[in-house]
């Protein structure tokens, strides 16, 4: 078959002989696939540092498959360090890899990815530009030791602000774990958040070398698969096969089932809307809800379990996880080296310890919920799995918070007279709102309470959660505040109704009044150009993935790839 750098590289005027000279192609090379790497490696992207390292071994192994390599740096999105999340920049980066795809003679690319937001805007530029690719995802990183125990990313950190607040925490002990936390090694964090998971949903949407998700950085295990990755990209570009022949509806719905089993990200929730909404695929929460239903917790890590994402690697991972979920996946979905996940399942290892079968979970069924109501009429979604059972069933007083800074001091004010039954409302804190959806949901608890004992609550907001978290924690309210959502005509005082079984969030108010009650006028915003103008102007709400509305495709036709 013709490939699509012909148009650049074929041919003997003197357009295609310049452009085999930028690629400094030699008459071997010729007619061979390019292959991008899309690296994201980053100084400013801890988890992402190491991917440089995988780069040599990605380059051999297109070499070996016939094809050649063309490395290229992308803009890297680290959780670390981006404010006010990496979130904002996931659309930002998907445009970029597209557009670079768009624009050069490449037949496929490997995604170099690690981080929360870098693998969600692979995914999407790969589901968008639709030629052969697949991610090479970088691995979960060492735990550091903490007091003989090993650290959990995210989620010990959390554990220990709780510590700290209650007063049970000294500085000294404090500044020890920042010395421990800063001995960790490369690599993504070691528990179920938003990395591990997205690199789950990656895997099952057949767009990551099976058996990849959660490999130790830096082990030769990761060698080997960058290698593999490498080689495999030539493969479906010489075969013509590419994302979308493999994203299917069958493969989308094992993502989200595997995503309900992993006791995974809210985060992954949005993402995963996201690709429905770039590849035309059924992806509405009120079918994410339908697929939960029945899948129990099967897989023993943080936050939600007990163990590391390496003890779910060494378990087997994906292909171990696929047979625990037997007929809960279709098998027919195609992993990405083009075997069927019904095939990987056969072949991997039995039910463990880590990887239990459904007879036998960690927790049961569901592990992740979406609601709805007068408080969320288009949705809102929560981790069962890591909130509290007792709260399940719920209904408080609302304390609401407007911003982050405000509710940092206002939580511990004991003038506020916060108890333990309260329900505390962060908004504004949306796509749109500030922009870009921060991690702010999970409201920490005030310390007075803390102090008696107090280590859960009810929250619900209109922003996200990192996915190292844990609580009772209603997130990704639509339509946000700052749409003109339900969520910002709330005040103090009013009735919060939650009920997890019959999957409501309501507002106890007069329906009239509630709607009489003035919107508070969208905060004026800072961003009156750029990029956080472009985000805010366009970006939808988060059951559609928060994706911009240009970007997205409601009909076949719109989702078409224009070449230049
Ligand atoms: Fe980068 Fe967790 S902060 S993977
Ligand atoms: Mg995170």
């Amino acid at each position: 078959m013709r490939l699509r750098s012909a148009r650049w590289l074929g041919g003997d005027d003197e357009v295609a002989l310049s452009h085999r000279v930028a690629l400094r192609l030699t008459e071997a090379d010729r007619d061979r696939p390019v292959i991008g790497i899309a690296d994201t490696s980053s100084a400013l992207n801890p988890c992402n540092a190491s991917l440089a390292e995988l780069v040599a071994d990605v380059e051999q192994g297109i070499r070996d498959g016939g094809g050649v390599p063309a490395r290229f740096p992308v803009m890297s999105l680290g959780e670390d360090l981006m404010k006010p999340s990496a979130m904002l920049y996931r659309n930002l980066v998907a445009m970029e890899l597209e557009e670079t795809i768009r624009a050069n003679p490449l037949d496929g690319v490997v995604f170099l990815a690690n981080c929360d937001k870098s693998v969600p805007a692979a995914l999407l530029a790969a589901a968008s530009a639709d030629v052969a690719s697949l991610l090479l995802i970088g691995g979960s990183r060492a735990a550091p030791l903490f007091e003989g125990k090993p650290l959990g990313a995210g989620t010990d950190l959390w554990r220990a602000l709780d510590e700290r607040r209650s007063g049970a925490m000294n500085d000294r002990r404090w500044e020890h774990l920042e010395r421990s936390l800063r001995c960790a090694g490369p690599g993504a964090c070691n528990t179920m958040g938003t990395a591990s998971s997205m690199a789950v949903v990656t895997e099952l949407l057949g767009m990551s070398v099976p058996g990849s998700s959660g490999v130790p950085t830096g082990s030769p295990q990761l060698r080997r698969i960058a290698h593999q990755t490498g080689a495999l990209v030539v493969r479906q570009a010489l075969d013509g096969r590419t994302p979308t022949q493999r994203m299917t509806q069958a493969a989308w719905d094992n993502a989200v089932r595997a995503l309900a089993a992993i006791g995974g990200s809210t985060n992954a929730v949005i993402h995963l809307a996201a690709v429905a909404g770039r590849t035309g695929l059924y992806g509405d929460l009120m079918r994410m809800d339908r697929l939960w239903r029945d899948v129990p917790l099967l897989v023993d890590v943080e936050p939600c379990g007990a163990q590391l994402v390496a003890a779910f690697a060494a378990a087997g991972g994906v292909p171990a996880l696929a047979r625990a979920l037997g007929a809960l996946l279709d098998g027919d979905a195609v992993a990405g080296d083009g075997r069927s996940w019904a095939r990987l399942a056969a072949e991997a290892p039995e039910v463990s310890a880590v990887i239990r079968g459904p007879h036998d979970p960690v927790s049961a069924a569901p592990t992740l919920a979406a609601v709805f109501g007068t408080l969320a009429p288009d949705g809102a979604v929560i981790k069962v799995a890591a909130a509290s059972p007792a709260l399940l069933r719920h209904r408080g007083r609302a304390v609401v918070f407007d911003d982050y800074d405000t509710m940092r001091v206002r939580l511990d004010d004991e003038a506020a007279g916060i108890t333990a039954d309260d329900v505390i409302i962060i908004r504004g804190c949306g796509p749109r709102g500030t922009p870009g959806m921060p991690e702010w949901g999970m409201a920490p608890i005030p310390k007075r309470l803390l102090g008696q004992g107090v280590r859960d609550m009810l929250r619900v907001s209109d922003g996200r959660m990192s996915g190292t978290s844990f609580g009772t924690v209603v997130l990704h309210v639509a339509p946000e505040s700052a749409a003109g959502g339900a969520l910002g005509r709330v005040r103090d005082g009013d009735l919060i109704d939650f009920d997890l079984a019959r999957r409501r969030l309501d507002v106890l108010v007069d329906p009239a009044e509630l709607a009489s009650r003035p919107v508070p006028p969208p905060a004026a915003s800072v961003h009156l150009r750029g990029w956080p103008r472009l985000y805010r102007d366009h970006v939808q709400q988060a059951p559609q993935g928060a994706d911009l509305d240009f970007l997205t495709a409601p009909t076949p036709a719109s989702r078409r790839f224009v070449e230049p």
